[in-house]
């Protein structure tokens, strides 16, 4: 099996240093950048500006998690700030197929991103078109959050549906996990087939964080 993505949240990182904390997870693959818009979901974090701002310091692969309702106006001012991918929720975008679709032709990866109340089902009709899924293990809107285990059996059925799309027709999906990631529930959501790890606070409440980066890839199952 392939190995895992790590992806450190920006959203526990120090807001008044941000250059040098994305500086020190350069080890990382990629760069889980948490939009909020004080709708989607009760907080607001930072926008577009930000993502700008950053883009010229990292090499890493940048995934835009955009918690917001209608994500439609700004998925180009996103695309143009540098996102790599640009993941938007199944809920709050009432047409998820034309979204999906916009963010392919402006040339970026399409992710779909599920609460925890959002079955699988969901996903049914979009898996053919997005390049990777992320199942929220805590309700969106906050860092450092307590994992829900009771999300496990759909990471499962996720990464099955996943398997059965790359049979079908190759088309790799990849299947993330969001939320209340630690060494310890790393374990728990590889096992049922993650295989990208969101996390903010386990790498930016580590002193050292490419060793917060290794102990998550050294947790993950194969
Ligand atoms: C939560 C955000 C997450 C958050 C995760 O709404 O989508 O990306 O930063 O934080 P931790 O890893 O601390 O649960
Ligand atoms: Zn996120």
């Amino acid at each position: 099996t392939a190995p895992v993505i790590v992806a450190p949240s920006l959203l526990a990182a120090d807001f008044a240093n941000l250059q040098s904390e994305l500086a020190s997870i350069e080890t990382a693959p990629w760069v889980h950048l948490d939009v909020m818009d004080g709708r989607f979901v009760p907080n607001i974090s930072f926008g577009m500006p930000v993502i700008k701002a950053l883009r010229p310091h990292s090499k890493a692969f940048f995934d835009a998690h955009l918690m917001v309702e209608d994500a439609d106006p700004h998925l180009k001012a996103v695309a143009d700030a540098g996102a790599d991918q640009i993941t938007v929720h199944v809920e709050g975008n009432w047409h998820l197929n034309r979204t999906l679709q916009v963010i392919k032709e402006l040339g970026c990866r399409a992710g779909v991103a599920l609460c925890p109340a959002t079955p699988v089902e969901a996903l049914s009709e979009i898996m053919g078109m997005v390049d990777s899924i992320l199942v929220m293990t805590v309700n969106p809107g906050f860092g450092g959050q307590k994992f829900m285990p009771a999300q496990l059996p759909k990471i499962r059925r996720i990464a099955r549906m996943a398997a059965q799309q790359k049979a079908a027709d190759g088309h790799e999906v990849i299947v993330g996990v969001d939320g209340g990631v630690n060494p310890a529930t790393t374990a728990l959501v590889t096992d049922a087939g993650a295989r990208m790890l969101v996390a903010g606070s386990a790498v930016f409440g580590h002193p050292d964080r490419a060793a917060a980066i290794n102990a998550l890839e050294g947790a993950a199952m194969p």
